[in-house]
């Protein structure tokens, strides 16, 4: 064989290997990307290419926080002596396998950049036994601290939050000894009783100089087009009210995103199973037409949300920078690594009453619970939404569950999104505000009454309220509703 024709086939085949690596941001991404804003002419607003591509690339490894008394021995000194590691380095992944391995370590590790904290004397007190006593922090089973990691970069060690594994990580059976973590499945891990905020300390660098916290948090939430919007309470809180707020609705399966509400949050979405469905989030505010958008949409909530929205700027023109960003290639990764996850090994058996669940819910349920996805990947119209036009993608009937979050959010889209049922069995959170906390409480029909005592999310000083909609399958027989839940279980 001629060297030359030897050559060409060598470079032909290192081209195979590496696969094509999208690009994450680019202005043809977001034609058709995102679903408009309800009532309004505009979507949500994004950052050009010139300002994500010109923002630093992050790339450091990060590692888990032992509780005071579990530390290994030498630990410490070894994260003060090795220097920052890269997260990704993609010039040494070959195969399939190489790249959604890389993707795993960007999710395990990745932390939320703008909390990175050097703060000796916090750092001290985290890794001090008395602290961690009096706010009576519990460990996990494997000896680590919740949501938080440390970060070795240039200029030392940082204590950080964590970033995707913060939220989407869950603990199952539970946070106790026995329980493992699944990546993707929503968090149920209480957040650690800190006496500070990483996010009031650090989301700063996203926005103008000079916003105290209050301003930070307005500006995650507020609507600047909606008339007596309630977010604009918000600017005159006090901290302790805030900190109530910030208690009922983040944590324990729920946040309130950037764009989404500190009144009307939403329960964290299962990203085991997503390379199938067609929206991302509760109000489909944005398509899933492929991993291009996956890695737009991790890149956008990571350090990139939306700075306005038509006329209306929610972080002044003058003041608005993508802080950082991750390299496409690592994206790539984490985006191949969602697609890849598996839900954790299902306890529940198919068995006799299962089986008879399933007719039952193929006669009510499966027209939009469509097997074999449990969704037929379409939206609903939140009550009291009249859409202009038709579309294939939504069913023109309502649910009839709360409408805040679809109507008066800046995610607020006027449809909510047929969820899958695949793993709703370890789902600790239902509905999309969450308020439900059991497949059990879910078809009570008692949970229609304003005396009734919601389970999970429930507003700031109130314990006993109707949550409303979604009545299939509440008439069914006591016996009936047993069966749909033994079926519900097994999916
Ligand atoms: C503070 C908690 C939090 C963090 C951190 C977080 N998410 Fe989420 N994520 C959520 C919540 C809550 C939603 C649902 C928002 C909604 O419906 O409006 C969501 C929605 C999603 C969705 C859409 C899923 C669906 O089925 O609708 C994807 C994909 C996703 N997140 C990926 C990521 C990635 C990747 C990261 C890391 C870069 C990340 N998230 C970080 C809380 C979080
Ligand atoms: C007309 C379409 C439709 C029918 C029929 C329907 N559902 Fe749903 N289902 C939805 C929508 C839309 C939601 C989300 C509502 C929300 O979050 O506000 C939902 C949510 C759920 C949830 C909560 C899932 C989660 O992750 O929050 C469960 C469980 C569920 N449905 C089960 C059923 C069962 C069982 C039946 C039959 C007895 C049924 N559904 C019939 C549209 C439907």
């Amino acid at each position: 064989m001629g060297l030359r024709i030897y050559l060409s086939m060598l470079v032909a085949s290192l081209l195979a290997a590496q696969p094509r690596v999208p690009r994450a941001w680019d202005e043809q991404g977001f034609v058709g990307w995102q679903l408009p804003i309800v009532g309004q002419k505009f979507t949500t607003g994004h950052f050009t290419e010139e300002e994500y591509y010109g923002a630093p690339v992050e790339n450091v490894r990060t590692y888990p926080v032992y509780a005071p008394d579990r530390e290994p021995k030498g630990y410490w000194d070894f994260l003060n002596s090795i220097g920052p590691k890269p997260l990704v380095e993609p010039g040494k992944l070959k195969t399939e396998r190489d790249w959604i391995e890389a993707g795993r370590r960007v999710f395990e590790e990745l932390d939320f950049v703008a909390s990175r904290r050097y703060d000796t004397e916090l750092i001290r007190k985290l890794r001090s036994r008395a602290y961690v006593a009096e706010r009576s922090i519990e460990p996990l089973p494997d000896g680590t601290m919740p949501y938080i990691r440390w970060v070795v970069t240039q200029k030392g060690v940082a204590i950080a939050l964590r970033e995707c594994a913060g939220c989407h990580l869950r603990w199952a059976p539970g946070p106790a000894p026995g329980g493992k973590p699944y990546h993707g499945a929503p968090e149920n891990m209480p957040f650690p009783n800190f006496d500070f905020s990483f996010v009031d300390l650090g989301a700063g660098v996203y926005l103008p100089q000079g916003d105290d916290a209050p301003a930070i948090r307005w500006r995650s939430h507020s609507v600047p087009w909606i008339p007596n919007d309630i977010h604009a309470r918000i600017k005159t809180m006090t901290n302790q009210e805030w900190g109530a707020w910030d208690d009922a609705s983040n944590g324990m399966g729920m946040a309130a995103r950037w764009d989404g509400s500190i009144y009307y949050p939403t329960k964290i979405p299962d990203l085991i199973g997503i390379k199938d469905r067609k929206f991302f989030d509760h109000t489909a505010t944005h398509r899933h037409r492929g991993i291009e958008d996956l890695m737009r949409y991790a890149a956008q909530v990571m350090s990139a949300d939306s700075p306005h929205f038509g006329p209306y700027d929610i972080v002044p023109r003058t003041g608005r920078r993508v802080p950082y960003r991750l390299s496409d290639e690592a994206l790539y990764a984490l985006a191949l690594y969602i697609y890849s996850l598996e839900p954790p090994p299902n306890p529940n058996r198919f068995d006799t009453a299962a089986a008879a669940g399933q007719k039952i819910f193929t006669v009510n349920c499966a027209r939009c619970h469509t097997p074999p996805l449990y969704t037929n990947n379409k939206l609903t119209l939140a009550r009291g939404f009249l859409p202009d036009g038709s579309s294939p993608d939504v069913m023109p009937v309502s649910v009839g569950t709360d409408p805040a979050g679809a109507m008066l959010t800046r995610k607020g889209t006027g449809y909510y999104k047929v969820p899958s049922l695949k793993g709703v069995w370890y789902r600790g959170r239902l509905l999309h505000d969450g308020s439900l906390a059991s497949l059990e409480e879910f078809f009570n029909p008692a949970r229609l009454r304003p005396d009734f005592e919601p389970a999970g999310w429930n507003p700031v000083g109130v314990k006993r309220r109707a949550v409303v909609g979604h009545e299939f399958g509440l008439k069914l027989s006591v016996q009936e509703r047993a069966q749909l839940i033994a079926f519900l279980k097994t999916l």
